[in-house]
């Protein structure tokens, strides 16, 4: 059962505690670093816990405990989450690499090519998003029936119809070009907020969740990510990379179409706000039990970090 903040506790200490759950399950199920070929292992291991705050995964687990009947979530849930945070370093390795972002530091580390080299840093990426779908195929405690909707969920949204490579693709043709909010818009949900929406989805598809339950958090996740790299770009320009632990105000350097390129800081704060308070109503149907996802909402648009 997925432990659920008490008053006793406190929010960020149970976010605290989810985090340490999905690190250590995502350990057991990374091969160990001194597993033939001993260098792809300690460049998956090296990205995977150089740091993040892990908020995919954690938005799937709490998406179960909110579904989930009895609050007995689905045994595998956790493995379930680590497959979001695999995806997401993989995205991470690959977004860093000279031929698309080109950048140095990430997660308060050398990137993944700085410090291994290009060739392990592209392979380390494939492993990671290849482990995703093994974890998927094999998890011990769900159907066949929900291991197939899972890999339809996770690969849909990070695929190349209006998924994460997709929008990788745009945003690097959109250097060349002045970002329209049409584009802009396209980019972020696509490259961001796909994978944001499948994490609350999967939640709730490893629980059964009734369909209405699926689309409230799919409705909530896809505003709640686009909020989310408001916020990433908002936090380029304003923030700096000791906080960041990656390169600041490097979108702008690079030309990239950013809501604050197109909209101008202030109105993309406000973007961002009111994207985030139409999440949470979308919400409504779960009516209370959802505070615990709500504040996870908040604090993924209301950051420094
Ligand atoms: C960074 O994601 C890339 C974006 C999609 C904005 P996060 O801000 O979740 O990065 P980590 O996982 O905490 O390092
Ligand atoms: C990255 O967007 C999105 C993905 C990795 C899919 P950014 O390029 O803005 O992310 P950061 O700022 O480098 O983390
Ligand atoms: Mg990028
Ligand atoms: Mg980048
Ligand atoms: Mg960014």
């Amino acid at each position: 059962m997925i432990p659920t903040p008490s008053a006793a506790i406190g929010i960020s200490t149970h976010w605290e505690l989810q985090k340490r759950r999905i690190e250590s399950r995502l350990d057991a199920l990374v091969p160990a670093a001194d597993v033939r070929p001993a260098r792809i292992h300690q460049a998956m291991r090296y990205s995977l816990f150089a740091g993040g705050k892990r908020l995919r995964p954690i938005l799937c687990m709490e998406s179960a405990a909110l579904t989930a009947v009895n609050g007995d979530s689905n045994a595998d849930i956790e493995a379930i989450s680590c497959t979001l945070e695999l995806i997401h370093t993989y995205s991470l390795i690959h977004d860093d690499l000279p031929a698309l972002d080109n950048d140095d530091l990430r997660r308060g580390k050398p990137t993944c090519h700085v410090q291994f080299d290009e060739a392990t840093a592209i392979l380390a990426g494939d492993a990671l998003l290849t482990l995703a779908f093994q974890v998927i195929a094999m998890l011990p405690h769900s159907s066949a029936a929900i291991r197939s909707l899972l890999a339809a969920e996770l690969s849909t949204a990070a695929g190349t119809v209006n998924g994460m490579i997709g929008g990788q693709v745009v945003d690097l043709e959109a250097m060349k070009s002045k970002a329209t909010p049409e584009l802009v818009q396209y980019i972020h949900c696509s490259k961001t907020a796909a994978l944001i929406t499948a994490s609350v989805a999967m939640g709730a598809i490893a629980e059964s969740a009734a369909s209405a339950e699926v689309a409230a958090l799919k409705q909530f996740g896809s505003d709640i990510g686009l909020a989310f790299q408001i916020t990433d770009d908002v936090l380029d320009v304003q923030g700096t990379s000791a906080s960041l632990g990656k390169t600041a105000g490097k979108d702008h350097a690079q030309n990239k179409a950013t809501y604050p390129a197109v909209y101008g800081l202030d109105v993309s704060r406000a973007m961002g706000i009111k994207l985030l308070e139409q999440a949470k109503e979308s919400l409504s149907i779960f009516g209370a039990r959802a505070s615990t996802l709500k504040q996870l909402a908040d604090s993924l648009v209301i950051r420094d970090s």
